[in-house]
């Protein structure tokens, strides 16, 4: 029992939060209800007043920075962001973790979704609307790119900000703001 406690807190957690977010989020979304059903498995967030937040797996518990980092690059893992909003981190080419987060939440009707690693994109289920890997729309029906978010490593924590300034992708101010 304690061996396995131990052994779940290593690299197979995020493998297994991966497929427990993704696998929940696939589910979900097809009753329409894929949102309201993820934050019920996120406690409450953590806050220093200025919205930052450690990124926490679907427990609660703080994600060690090196059990993302130890993925090879190009991963996208599934993470608690932002209040509870299921969110993707990304492994970047020289195995530091992207700066920007996005958030897994269809801007058509508020679908989750998992990345598709082949096809390079973000695919919705509910109406077919796609995203490239920065979350920019491809396809509709959804016609505003994905939420992003600030992401900082700092020591073995990763911490996740709002991204209120110029949205880098579209040269505009951002439309959550
Ligand atoms: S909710 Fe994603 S395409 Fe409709």
């Amino acid at each position: 029992m304690g061996t396995d406690d131990l052994a779940y807190t290593t690299e197979k957690d995020v493998r297994q939060l991966l497929n427990f977010l993704t696998g929940a989020t696939v589910a979900v979304a097809a009753g329409g209800a894929a949102y309201p059903a993820l934050r019920y498995f996120v406690p409450p967030q953590e806050g220093d007043g200025s919205g930052t937040i450690v990124a926490k797996d679907q427990l609660g518990n703080p994600i060690p920075a090196q059990q993302i980092l130890s993925e090879p690059p190009g991963t996208r893992a599934l993470i608690a962001g932002l209040a509870g909003e299921p969110t993707y981190l990304t492994v970047d080419a020289d195995g530091s973790l992207n700066s920007m987060a996005i958030v897994d939440n269809c801007t058509h009707l508020g679908c989750t979704f998992p990345w598709n690693a082949s096809a390079g994109q973000f695919q919705c289920p509910c109406h077919g609307s796609r995203y490239n890997e920065q979350g920019n729309v491809l396809r509709g029906p959804a016609n505003r790119p994905l939420k992003i978010a600030h992401v900082e490593v700092k020591g073995d924590r990763i911490w996740l900000s709002p991204w209120t300034e110029t949205d880098p992708r579209t040269g505009e101010r951002p439309w959550w703001v």
